[in-house]
């Protein structure tokens, strides 16, 4: 058995494709890891490497001691995972203390995992229990139209949530629980990790101003639909608010409260304040 023969990874790399063409990844951006399920690894064991030196996470994930992740590298571009996926993507292990991983296979040619790591796996810690182990796929992707439209509107959860909302009728069945927005912040560390992952104890989507976005999923499906219907929402907006400022019509908050009880969701009401 190869590695690259297991579904998960070629499902990552399917996805990383995607993500690329979608032009959500110039050069080395956006990163994206997955929560590997241990069974998944049991006929690849002999070839992973477990002589590899320790090296600091830069945060504490407890809950996530012993656990392996399938994750991009830093400074690795997502066009390239296609064609060379052992140079430009790891399984890394973190140790029994939540605070250090070891590269236990791929970056061939060296290298470490992405710089948002700390995010990623503050992300995990938290969704893993938030939804019972469920959610295991963390993706960051700098999409165009979310970023344009924290150039103007206010970057505050309740205003994107709905604004975006009425971009596209199935939006609130795809992010009932709405969306997170991060001020902006130097990435790549501790700091914007924290302020991340508490978005995502309520949200599966936190917006980073002037940056990108980060989705949390069950499944490379559910969290690439899910990048995608909210790009695609912005996509929207900004057509509608390159046309005009003031729109003509769209969906009212009692609407939103009829599509909730037909389509079973909880539509919290934080969002329908107008
Ligand atoms: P990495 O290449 O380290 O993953 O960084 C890309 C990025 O998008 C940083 O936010
Ligand atoms: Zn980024």
């Amino acid at each position: 058995m190869n590695i690259l023969d297991l579904e998960f990874v070629k499902g990552f790399i399917r996805m990383c494709n995607d993500g690329f063409n979608q032009g959500w990844h110039e050069r080395n951006g956006g990163n994206l890891t997955y929560r590997i399920k241990e069974e998944d690894l049991k006929d690849v064991r002999d070839l992973l490497n477990t002589d590899g030196e320790w090296l600091e996470i830069g945060t504490e994930v407890p809950s996530l001691a012993n656990e392996h992740f399938l994750v991009t590298g830093s400074g690795k571009y997502f066009r390239n995972v296609i064609l060379d996926p052992e140079s430009n993507i790891a399984i890394i292990l973190i140790d029994e203390t939540g605070t250090k991983y070891q590269i236990q296979w791929g970056l061939k040619d060296g290298g470490k995992p992405t710089s948002e790591l700390p995010s990623h796996l503050m992300n995990h810690a938290v969704k893993k229990e938030v939804s019972g182990g469920k959610h295991r796929v963390i993706y960051h992707a700098h999409t165009t139209n979310t970023i344009a439209l924290t150039f103007v509107l206010p970057l505050k959860d309740e205003i994107f949530t709905r604004e975006l909302w009425e971009m596209a009728t199935e939006c609130p069945v795809v992010f009932p629980s709405g969306i997170g927005v991060v001020p902006w912040m130097v990435p790549g560390g501790k700091d914007i990790a924290v302020a991340t992952s508490n978005l995502m104890k309520e949200y599966d989507v936190a917006i980073w101003a002037h940056h990108g976005m980060f989705v949390s999923g069950e499944d490379f499906d559910l969290a690439f639909g899910l990048m995608h219907t909210v790009e695609k929402a912005a996509e929207i907006l900004v057509k509608v608010l390159s046309i005009t400022p003031n729109k003509l019509q769209t969906i009212q908050a009692d609407e939103f409260r009829q599509l909730a009880k037909d389509f079973n969701v909880t539509l919290p009401e934080k969002f329908l304040y107008k």
